[in-house]
């Protein structure tokens, strides 16, 4: 349990067996509930995930005037595109980037002022990558040197065609939903895949989405259609299992009912490469909840020996959240190494997760190389040690992770973070570690 003072201590695991489900994804949910929110008719979503971050863009599109009824299935009452309706004060994605990026496109296209900022670490994140294409397309919209909080006077938007910066499914999706209200064909090109959650969501919600290489286009003025689905577990949330699991001696664990996009699921193979043995369960037919063309399966993941390892520059877009919980493995086996390189984009996550990483692992006795781009980890075993989660989710669960092989007490800092994505968690880490 975390206490209320926000720290946690770290159970003991000696062994990983059994099955578990992870929460809802969060990419997932916060575009079927925006999507649900602009489309004709009654959306009900199963699985939608449970942490802060979704919640926050639930609270804002309340504060945009759509109705929405929660519960074991949340219900959203789509007003139709161009339907929202201008809010009564500030929005707040609290410490979400996807809420604040994606409702930005949307904002984009609606007639009014709207402003949304976010807590401290939302507001210290570069917002310049959305600023741009959608200034581009005809939106008024400013922000303080960059960062949140950022005013958006929406306008009638015209199509563009635009090639981001940076590898971000958060800026494609910006320009895709406001493509969807602009004039014409809007056509984002990719300098790398990123995940395609949203081009998977537009199909589910019956918009025709045009892919050619790597880009995507669609066209403006259609309207979408309300949907039931199913939300797939997080791989995302999966990871520190995984990694538990695949570092433990004679674990094997059944995680079920995961989210198995192959825009998000590079990380298995970057487990197997590091010793984890792993296998996608085999199953018959189209899983319940499939329907909206997002695949899922459980994933079985057993202890297997050891290997050091790298993720190469080109990898990191498909798996930058997950880098965390692949780091939790290397922490905890004494004897390896694990190198990342190209992923600068790590400093401007929740926290700068390249510096508090490596700060975390040292408070636990791991040694931890760190470059301007990434860093290399030489195993452990982890020694106790308080470890500061940052105020970022998942450093908190990368460390709690390592911590549970550490051969000293181990409490982490700022443990309630976790709540941002998975609120379940330390309830779920003490469960494992009593072998329920
Ligand atoms: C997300 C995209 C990624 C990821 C974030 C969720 C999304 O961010 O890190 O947690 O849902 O589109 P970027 O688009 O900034 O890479």
């Amino acid at each position: 349990m975390v206490p209320l003072s926000g720290s946690a201590a770290v159970p003991r695991v000696s062994r990983v067996t059994g099955r578990l489900r992870v929460p809802g994804d969060k990419s997932i949910s916060h575009r079927y509930a925006m999507l649900a929110a602009i489309a004709d008719g009654v959306s009900r979503l199963h699985g939608y995930a449970p942490g802060a971050d979704c919640a926050a863009t639930l609270a804002c599109l309340e504060a945009l005037g759509v109705p929405i009824e929660r519960g074991p299935v949340l219900t959203i009452h789509g007003l139709g595109m161009g339907g929202l309706k201008p809010p009564a004060a500030p929005l707040d994605a609290a410490n979400s980037g996807t809420s604040m990026r994606l409702l930005a496109g949307l904002l984009a296209a609606h007639p009014f002022r709207s402003v949304i900022g976010g807590d401290a670490s939302l507001s210290r994140r570069p917002m310049k990558r959305v600023i741009e294409p959608l200034a581009r397309m005809g939106a008024g919209i400013s922000a303080v040197d960059g960062h949140p909080p950022l005013t958006i006077d929406g306008a009638h938007l015209k199509a563009i065609a635009y090639t981001p910066e940076v590898p971000s499914a958060q800026v494609k999706s910006a320009v895709l939903l406001a493509g969807l209200h602009a004039d014409g064909r809007t056509t984002v090109t990719e300098p790398a895949p990123t995940r395609d959650h949203t081009e998977r969501a537009f199909a589910a919600f019956g918009a025709r989405v045009i892919q050619a290489g790597t880009s995507v286009s669609v066209d403006g003025g259609q309207r979408l259609r309300a949907i039931q689905a199913d939300v797939p577990g997080d791989i995302s949330s999966a990871v520190f299992w995984i990694a538990l699991a695949a570092g433990t001696p004679g674990s094997d664990l059944v995680i079920e009912g995961v989210g198995l996009n192959p825009s998000r699921t590079g990380v298995l193979e970057v487990f197997r490469r590091a010793g984890a043995v792993i296998e996608i369960l085999p199953r018959s037919g189209l899983q319940a909840g499939e329907s909206t063309g997002e695949p899922i399966g459980s994933i079985r993941v057993r202890y297997g020996t050891p290997q050091s390892f790298e993720i190469a520059p080109a990898e990191v877009p498909g798996l930058i959240d997950e880098i965390p919980g692949v780091a939790a493995l290397a922490a905890m086996q004494p004897g390896i190494a694990m190198t990342v390189r190209g992923a600068q984009e790590l400093r401007v996550k929740e926290s700068d997760r390249i510096t508090m990483l490596a700060r975390g692992f040292h408070a636990i006795g791991i040694r931890v190389d760190e470059y301007p781009d990434g860093f290399t980890i030489h195993g452990g075993p982890p020694s106790a040690g308080q470890p500061d989660a940052a105020h970022d989710h998942r450093l908190a669960m990368a460390f709690a992770i390592a911590g549970s092989r550490a051969n000293g007490a181990v409490e982490i800092a700022g443990a309630d973070a976790v709540a941002v994505s998975y609120p379940g968690f330390f309830d779920e880490l003490e469960r494992v570690a009593h072998g329920q």
